[in-house]
């Protein structure tokens, strides 16, 4: 059983069809990947699997539940969470508070009763807090634990972003651009943090990505999106040589 099933997926926003019946399939510990030119629909398809938007049509089933129109709060719980194009942190937050923030979407009876100072609470934060810890020690930001988000550098608050999203504990993670803006130092070190976010954590990875050289390495399989439809599907090597991709997108074989 796969664990999620884009079936015909459409949205259209006034006379414009953002996502034009797209369908494709993830399986448990795939690591895939979305590209396509700007404006193909690559967000907007994150924002339909995670419930920002409901489908105009079309099915999306997530850990054998239709999850089609379901609000994100509800999607969040169920075990998928997401990073976002332009980080999104709380800025004046630590790294670890960052993280534990993400946390309480699994412990809701943590934020209630932690105000009114159970002692089941504040068993639980400090639970959170060392499960935090080990996030922050998975993408190498321990050492910056105590350090303002705002005053961390680029390529640490993506990655920063990252931990937040598995403190939720997700099963699927969805990453909108992860590599945008990094240098290729940072490139490469978080195409080995993805690698063992799927090997180590068994996180089913979906990611959107314009760097090529990083989708092809990192990716198993790749759905290429041009003006909300389907142009191609498939293995990086079929990708890169496939002449409607290299027409759209590519421009040149890579
Ligand atoms: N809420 C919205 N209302 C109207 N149009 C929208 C909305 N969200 C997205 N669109 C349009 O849908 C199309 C697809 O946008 P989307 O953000 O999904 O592209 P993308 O593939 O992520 O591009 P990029 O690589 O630039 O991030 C664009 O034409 C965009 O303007
Ligand atoms: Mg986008």
């Amino acid at each position: 059983m796969s664990l999620l099933k884009l079936e015909q997926a459409t949205i259209k926003f006034g006379g414009l069809v953002a996502v034009n019946s797209v369908s494709f399939e993830l399986e448990k510990g795939d690591l895939f990947g979305l590209i396509g030119p700007n404006g193909a629909g690559k967000t907007t398809c994150f924002n339909i699997i995670t419930g920002v938007y409901a489908p105009t049509s079309g099915k999306i089933n997530f850990d054998g539940r239709d999850i089609t129109g379901t609000p994100s709060n509800k999607i969040a719980q169920q075990g998928i969470c997401r990073t976002f194009q332009n980080i999104r942190l709380f800025h004046s937050l630590s790294s670890l508070e960052n993280v534990v923030v993400g946390g309480f979407l699994r412990h809701k009876t943590v934020l209630g009763s932690a105000l009114c100072y159970l002692p089941s609470a504040i068993k639980e934060t400090d639970e959170l807090k060392a499960k935090a810890m080990e996030l922050l020690e998975l993408v190498d930001l321990a050492d910056v634990a105590n350090t303002r988000s705002r005053d961390l550098p680029y390529g640490k608050q993506r990655r920063l972003e990252i931990a937040r999203a598995l403190a939720t504990q997700p099963k699927l993670l969805l990453l909108d651009e992860p590599a945008a803006g990094m240098n290729p130092q940072e490139k490469m070190e978080l195409l080995q943090m993805v690698k063992k976010i799927r090997d180590v954590l068994g996180v089913t990875v979906l990611l959107i990505e314009h760097d090529m050289k990083f989708v092809m390495n990192l990716c198993e399989r790749i759905l290429v999106l041009d003006h909300g439809e389907e142009i191609a599907q498939g293995p990086p090597a079929e990708i890169r040589s496939n002449p409607k991709v290299i027409a759209a997108y590519l421009g040149e074989a890579v």
